[in-house]
């Protein structure tokens, strides 16, 4: 039986779903303000996904929260957040994922940046590797944090 998604911005009381959905899915759990999210939900209302586009203190802006719930996935519900987010977008947006996810994201149009590659990394990203490189090596996490930019164009 074919199920209703329904793709809309969030409003104030999907921030409890939103919250436990990037727990569970245990991905950053830092900035995760409820007005900026774009929510998938199902013909009940309940969160089975989210995203965001997340501005930071050096100017830049980043694709972040990406998450679905398990048993929704596979469907194209974060490739159509995604889609939905960029809708109002102008390039370039950034965005840090594991390594393994780099194909994931590259059906998007992003690509990913290497120091030294000549394109410059924003701050906030560089920073974020830094700091997570410890984490990773405490729990033991395979792969290295990626940084991919979405330069425009699919
Ligand atoms: C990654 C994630 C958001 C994908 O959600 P999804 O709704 O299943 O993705 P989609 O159905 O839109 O995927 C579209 C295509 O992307 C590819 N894809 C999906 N998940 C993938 C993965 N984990 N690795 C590589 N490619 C993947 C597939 O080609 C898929 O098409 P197909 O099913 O026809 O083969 C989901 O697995 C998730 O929530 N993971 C945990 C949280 C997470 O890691 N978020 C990313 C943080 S950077």
């Amino acid at each position: 039986m074919q199920q209703i998604i329904t793709y809309r911005p969030a409003q104030v009381s999907d921030e409890t779903a939103i919250k436990a959905l990037i727990r569970a899915v245990n991905i950053n759990p830092i900035g995760l303000k409820w007005h900026r999210f774009l929510v998938a939900v199902d013909e009940n209302g309940e969160l089975i996904g989210c995203g965001q586009i997340k501005p930071h203190w050096d100017g830049s802006r980043e694709l972040a929260s990406i998450a679905v719930q398990k048993a929704w996935r596979r469907q194209g519900i974060a490739g159509a957040i995604i889609e939905q987010l960029f809708a109002n977008e102008q390039p370039p947006i950034w965005l840090t994922c594991m390594d393994k996810l780099i194909p994931f994201y590259e059906q998007f149009g992003f690509v990913e940046v290497m120091s030294g590659d000549g394109r410059s990394i924003p701050l906030y990203y560089r920073f974020a590797r830094t700091f997570f490189k410890p984490i990773q090596k405490l729990s033991r996490i395979p792969g290295y944090l990626a940084v991919m930019v979405w330069p425009g164009g699919h």
